[in-house]
């Protein structure tokens, strides 16, 4: 068996073609036609009353969306703890301060409840309102977005939506991304659709979207010659990896259609063994687009400190890559002095979850051999073998 990852990049084959117009037109810069053209595409596809600003990365989109919000020296973020380093980065990138917010069990997301206790507190220590709100769509799972933006709206905070790894998911009907002032969007090489690096912004009109654009490309004012009265940033996307993109976006929906089938999978052939939980959307209007699926051990062996590194690495012998979840935040040494507000769950899945292979290239016979390669182990560690 050749090595079975978590999730390639996978072409369409049209990719190439728009590259290649590019090089024949010599658009060989950090604009062009693909850029536009992309820009289109992702719009259409997210709601066509937003509006999509193609970057250098995700992480680059979120930077953005906080510096549009007005985000600086001595602010504090709401900031999703169970998340990747680059949904919380980009705050300290600003001089501001993330307040870490823990998980709810039943999407891995931001707890709305306490996101508000979180709120109250740090109004009442700080004296004033957290400049912005962070949830993250881990894994492709839709948060408790409906309750997030109650809260938001009542307590007049704007959201910017991490759906780096949510492209596609909807909840109730509605695209992740399209919920809160902004949405950040990711295209890196593991994602459900890659432009080999890069990321979009989600804004909500054709200003901010200049705006935004203005920040991206230096923050140059409108004269003949250089004049700067803003720090700006070098963030737009190449025209060669939007043209990746133009090809990736006809097949969006073949991939998210893969990802689900992948957990269904995962659902049918683990779902019913002890001890294990194949992690899915908690509400039916929750589509997740099952990025990555992932389980979680409820045996007490299988965690961190026990069973669950030896593990890794007998998958990984047998060509299996897997991963931890994600190191919440508040447990990472760069962020502890960060205020958290924490309720065990994220340190529960940290310790006791693995993401499984979920990309384009995990069909039936590989999806067999993981579950296989699994029970296996499990069941051999449980008798004590
Ligand atoms: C949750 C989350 N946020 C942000 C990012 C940053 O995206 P990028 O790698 O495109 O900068 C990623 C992925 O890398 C991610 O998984």
């Amino acid at each position: 068996m050749n090595r079975i990852y978590l999730c390639l990049a996978h072409m369409s084959g049209k990719e190439q073609q728009y590259i290649q117009e590019a090089f024949d037109t010599n658009w060989v810069v950090p604009l062009g036609p693909n850029v536009n053209a992309f820009e289109e595409d992702l719009a259409h596809y997210v709601g066509e009353e937003k509006q999509v600003v193609a970057l250098s990365a995700g992480t680059a989109a979120i930077h953005l969306g906080l510096i549009m919000l007005g985000v600086g020296r001595d602010d504090e973020v709401i900031c999703q703890s169970f998340t990747f380093a680059a949904s919380a980065n980009p705050v300290v990138y600003q001089g501001a301060t993330p307040v870490f917010v823990d998980s709810e069990p039943g999407t891995y997301n931001m707890d709305p409840q306490l996101l508000e206790e979180a709120i109250r507190d740090r109004i009442s220590k700080t004296g004033k309102k957290p400049k912005a709100i962070i949830p993250v769509y881990l894994y492709g799972m839709p948060a408790r977005i409906d309750e997030i933006m109650e809260i938001a709206n009542r307590y007049g905070i704007p959201v910017l939506e991490d759906a780096a790894e949510g492209l596609g998911s909807r909840y109730k009907g509605q695209v992740c991304g399209t919920f809160g002032e902004y949405g950040a969007l990711s295209f890196n090489g593991n994602k459900m659709i890659t432009t080999s690096g890069g990321g979009a912004l989600v804004c909500s009109d054709e200003e901010t979207k200049k705006r935004v654009m203005f920040y991206a490309t230096q923050a140059r004012e409108a004269y003949p010659y250089y004049q700067h009265e803003k720090i700006g940033y070098n963030y737009r996307m190449s025209n060669i990896c939007a043209g990746i993109g133009r090809g990736q976006m006809t097949i969006l929906d073949e991939h998210i259609e893969h990802h689900r089938w992948v957990h269904g999978q995962y659902q049918q052939l683990l779902g019913d063994v002890e001890g294990i939980t194949v992690h899915s959307a908690p509400e039916s209007y929750m589509e997740s687009n099952y990025w990555l699926s992932t389980i979680c051990f409820e045996d007490g062996k299988h965690t961190i400190g026990g069973e669950l590194f030896p593990l890794i690495e007998k998958l990984s012998a047998a060509n299996i890559e897997t991963r931890p979840l994600w190191k919440p935040m508040h447990l990472q040494p760069v962020y502890q002095d960060a205020p958290a507000y924490t309720n065990g769950v994220s340190e529960r899945l940290f310790s006791c979850g693995l993401c499984l292979p979920s990309g384009p290239y995990v069909g039936e016979k590989e999806i067999e051999y993981i579950v296989k390669s699994i029970k296996e182990n499990v069941f051999s560690s449980r008798s004590g073998k």
